[in-house]
């Protein structure tokens, strides 16, 4: 589980994640939806540790991510970020093994490469392992970096907007992927979204953010609905109903 007790973040007088608490639960899809500049990355990057709260405390399986070793933490979450600076001389097959760093300090067994491979196959870049990242299309780069997450095999994979610069197949294709992540057992995949028709359809659960704040929290056919749209997402839109799952259709 992960346990997010009243975490909150201020840049100098303006709180951006404001008081939130929440618990994630081992198995399955998240999702977390919200306006730009909802706080949602930045609640994000407080549970990975990648920046620190002002206040509140952040558990993954009663261990404190403030205090974890980072190997240990490693094993247990990983994160892909919504910006991703990395050398461009660096390869694909480079870049996912670094996932793989956690497990075995940079001395890899034959199970690590394989693993490696593994998660390339997995986003379709078989084929592309030995180019080197800037010789890669937007998507393919952002393909790459989910390879490396998936190598990292944590428990809880958290993924900031990775559908960015991916076609509807590469987004779809990843979709049915996370969802197979979170099918299996014990293992945990919360992912920021933009796309509620894509949130609805792949995840259990939809946290919605809003203003620093968590406004909505439930099943994708509990939280979607034309309040959510108008004063969330400030657009005028109609629910419409396919095959049992709520989805959005925007006002023209
Ligand atoms: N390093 C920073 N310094 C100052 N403000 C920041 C910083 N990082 C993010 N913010 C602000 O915090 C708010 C939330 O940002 P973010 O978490 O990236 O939102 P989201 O991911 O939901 O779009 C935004 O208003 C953003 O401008
Ligand atoms: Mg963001």
């Amino acid at each position: 589980m992960i346990d997010i007790d009243k975490i909150t973040k201020r840049y100098g007088d303006t709180t951006v994640v404001d008081d939130v608490s929440l618990t994630i639960p081992r198995g399955g899809v998240v999702g977390i939806v919200g306006p730009n500049g909802a706080g949602k990355s930045t609640l994000l990057s407080m549970v990975s540790r990648l920046i620190k709260a002002n206040s509140g405390t952040v558990r993954v399986d009663g261990l404190d991510v403030t205090a974890a070793p980072g190997r240990e933490l490693a094993r247990r979450l990983s994160v892909m970020r919504q910006e991703n600076y990395v050398a461009a001389r660096l390869t694909v097959r480079d870049l996912v093994a670094f996932g793989r760093f956690p497990h075995n300090r940079g001395r890899p067994t034959r199970e690590d490469t394989e693993r490696v491979a593994t998660a390339i196959a997995f986003v379709g870049l078989d084929g592309m392992a030995d180019r080197f990242l800037d010789q890669l299309s937007g998507g393919q780069r952002q393909r790459a970096f989910v390879a490396m997450t998936l190598a990292q095999d944590a428990d809880y994979a958290l993924f900031d907007e990775p559908l960015n610069n991916l076609d509807i197949h590469h987004a779809v294709s990843m979709m049915r992927l996370f969802r197979r992540m979170g099918d299996q057992p014990g293992k945990t995949v919360v992912i920021v979204l933009h796309d509620l028709n894509i949130a609805a359809t792949y995840a259990d659960r939809i946290i919605v953010m809003q203003d620093g704040r968590v406004v909505g929290d439930g099943a994708p056919s509990e939280v979607i609905n034309r309040r959510l749209l108008a004063e969330v997402f400030r657009v005028e839109g109609d629910i419409v109903e396919v095959d049992g799952r709520r989805l959005v259709s925007v006002a023209p």
